[in-house]
């Protein structure tokens, strides 16, 4: 029985009406109660009150990783999104546990594609090309883990922003065509920069016949591109970019590769979440930024590197509001809940998927 923590547990509701200074003090009591039984991983877009009791901060590669090196740790309290905490769980070892503090913290892009929609396509395919010979499907991490099974079953693997290209680069060692899904942004972007022609990238529409695309076109694609975006990401416009070159001289725009290509290919620079932090803080004092990716890692870019001028790349507000769903109420909640003897919210992929799921996660972390 854990005695340093301030009160029992009490229902969700009741978390949400404690101040910020008290739920801050209780989660810490509850994390320093648990000890090495708990990791906390934290994404970038995390808000503060909830990041600043990470133990590590990073990419979607990244917390995959450590999710994978930590087997000593029995929980993961993971504060991002559900297809994250599901890559925690299929790559952590049996017996750990994984927690998603807000089962509502979902992500919109990861919902652009269905398993029933990618198996219609992959028949769809299947009746104009070979397409176990010729098609090898890459899913992006932002996507369901039955989605992650299906390309390890069929010879693909995932992919991340930060590694896409390599594993664009071996999937057309190894076949003619890839299926890419389900952000057409992050794929497209990744062949212009490996200079495919456009006319050999269709997009595949999964509310069309054939995915809207005739026989031939299909034939020709070396890149299917499934029809689907980042809700927060394609609001990023080019006249943005203008905007700020135009306001601040000398000014770099770095972009996160889920932006519109018109968008990337005006950027100085295009990478993960962890890329764009990284650069920004070892940039000297005195430059200047205008950042393309979600607000609360670019409000904390600004305040950490006071040095430089770090501005948000669009007029409007781009929150990540699946992201925003874990808050400091929902992590006090579960880790109280936690050093009490209580999992809620436990992620847990189903043995049917993890095995083909795994299996085109170690391709990608094989490649990383
Ligand atoms: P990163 O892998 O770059 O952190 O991106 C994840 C994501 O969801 C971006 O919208
Ligand atoms: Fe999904 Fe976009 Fe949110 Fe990233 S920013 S988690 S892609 S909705």
């Amino acid at each position: 029985m854990i005695t340093t923590l301030a009160t029992d547990s009490l229902p969700l509701t009741e978390y949400q009406r404690l101040p910020a200074d008290e739920l801050f003090r209780r989660t810490a009591a509850a994390k320093r109660a648990l000890g090495n039984r708990v990791m906390v991983l934290g994404h970038n877009y995390q808000r503060d009150e909830v990041i600043e009791h990470a133990d590590f901060r990073g990419d979607s590669l990244l917390l995959a990783k450590l999710a994978a090196q930590h087997a000593d740790r029995p929980n993961i309290v993971f504060c991002g999104v559900h297809f994250m905490a599901e890559t925690a769980d299929i790559l952590s070892r049996s017996g750990q546990t994984v927690i998603l503090p807000d089962m509502a913290a979902g992500c919109s892009m990861a919902d652009m594609a269905a398993i029933e929609q990618v198996d219609q396509c992959w028949d769809m395919l299947g009746r104009i090309l070979p397409v176990e010979e010729a098609v090898l499907p890459i899913v992006y991490v932002n996507s369901a883990a039955v989605l992650k099974a299906f390309c390890g079953e069929h010879g693909g693997l995932t992919c991340t922003s930060s590694n896409a290209r390599a594993i664009v680069e071996w999937a057309w060692q190894r076949r003619e065509k890839i299926l890419f899904f389900p952000d057409e942004h992050l794929g497209r972007n990744t062949a212009n920069r490996m200079g495919l022609p456009r006319e050999e990238m269709i997009v595949w529409d999964p509310s069309q016949p054939n995915g809207g695309q005739r026989r031939e076109a299909i034939h020709r694609a070396k890149l299917i591109l499934w029809k689907g975006h980042c809700s927060v990401h394609q609001m990023f416009q080019p006249a943005h970019v203008e905007y700020f070159r135009k306001q601040y001289p000398g000014l770099q725009v770095i972009v996160h590769p889920e932006c519109h290509e018109d968008v990337v290919n005006k950027a100085d620079i295009v990478g993960s979440t962890e890329l764009i932090i990284r650069t920004v803080k070892a940039a000297p004092a005195g430059t200047s930024w205008a950042v393309g990716t979600e607000l609360n890692l670019v409000n904390r870019l600004k305040r950490e590197e006071a040095d430089k001028k770090v501005f948000f790349l669009s007029s409007t507000v781009c929150q990540c509001a699946t992201m925003y769903r874990i808050d400091g109420p929902h992590l006090c909640w579960a880790m109280e809940n936690l050093a009490q003897g209580q999992v809620v919210n436990r992620i847990v992929v189903p043995d049917d998927e993890k095995t083909w799921a795994k299996t085109a996660l170690d391709r990608m972390m094989a490649l990383s």
